[in-house]
């Protein structure tokens, strides 16, 4: 019998339709990168280097599905507390990342973003970061926004602290307001957030957007999760029944 959380029969089933309804935005929580390697006797680098390469294939295959924005968490404000040899990883490869497949992504057609704060993350990196979001600012095939020292409750506080600073009265403060204030404020709101790994949790991430993104959740690690993948979490997403805290016109 299927427990209360777990998904539905329906769901298990779905199958993707290329003429239905497309996410616009979709948030990855890529988590499982350390899990993945040691189930291969390699060390947890050996995972996170997986992970990273695996973007490119996800990419790909969500600008051939249509989705025109994709969020990834690559490193929350919380990763910090990780031993101090895997965040020097991290860091490097983000920066790799961004010299090896810049060239690549510009012709693409891929805009890169940054969420997240650049204080406390080396000069050089914050250049890089920079660099790669100016040259790639005009591309529209896709929109890859890094969420990198990233914290959904750290980017609501740096929303509150710009209104404030700007002088609006709180009389004047809207939702859509706040929305304006966040890190990668012309993305829409995500429709669909995707965590690997296994786990049910948002793990401070896009907590503002995510208030009516449906989420899907797969057991797969990051590094396996491949094109088929992405289509099924897709698919399921078409299964879902949206009502955005309204009932469906048929119940009216
Ligand atoms: C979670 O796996 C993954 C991360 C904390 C980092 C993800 C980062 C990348 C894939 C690199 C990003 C690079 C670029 C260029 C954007 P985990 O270590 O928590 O895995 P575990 O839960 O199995 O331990």
């Amino acid at each position: 019998m299927p427990g209360l959380f777990s998904r539905t029969p329906k769901e298990a089933d779905a199958t993707y339709d290329a003429s239905g309804i497309i996410p616009v935005h979709v948030g990855i929580i890529m988590d499982g990168n350390g899990r993945w390697a040691r189930a291969r006797g390699m060390p947890r680098a050996a995972g996170h280097r997986a992970g990273t390469k695996n973007i490119r294939r996800v990419l790909i295959e969500a600008v051939e599905i249509g989705i025109k924005a994709l969020t990834v968490y690559a490193f929350s404000t919380e990763n910090w507390a990780r031993p101090k040899d895997e965040v020097n990883h991290l860091m490097r490869l983000i920066s790799q990342g961004i010299q090896d497949e810049l060239d690549e992504l510009d012709a693409r057609g891929v805009r890169i973003l940054h969420s997240g704060r650049l204080a406390g993350v080396s000069p050089s990196l914050q250049e890089e970061i920079r660099g790669a979001v100016a040259r790639t600012k005009d591309n529209d095939v896709i929109t890859l926004n890094v969420a990198f020292n990233y914290g959904g409750r750290a980017e609501i506080v740096d929303a509150i602290k710009a209104i404030m600073r700007a002088g609006v009265s709180p009389e004047d403060v809207t939702e859509e307001l706040v929305s304006q204030h966040l890190y990668a404020s012309d993305l829409p709101d995500p429709d669909l957030i995707i965590r690997t790994g296994g786990e049910f949790r948002l793990s401070n991430f896009l907590i503002w957007q995510a208030a009516y993104a449906e989420f899907y959740s797969t057991p797969t690690y990051w590094p396996d999760f491949d094109e088929a993948e992405l289509r099924k979490a897709v698919a399921v997403f078409q299964h879902r029944d949206r009502r955005f805290g309204k009932i469906k016109d048929a119940e009216r």
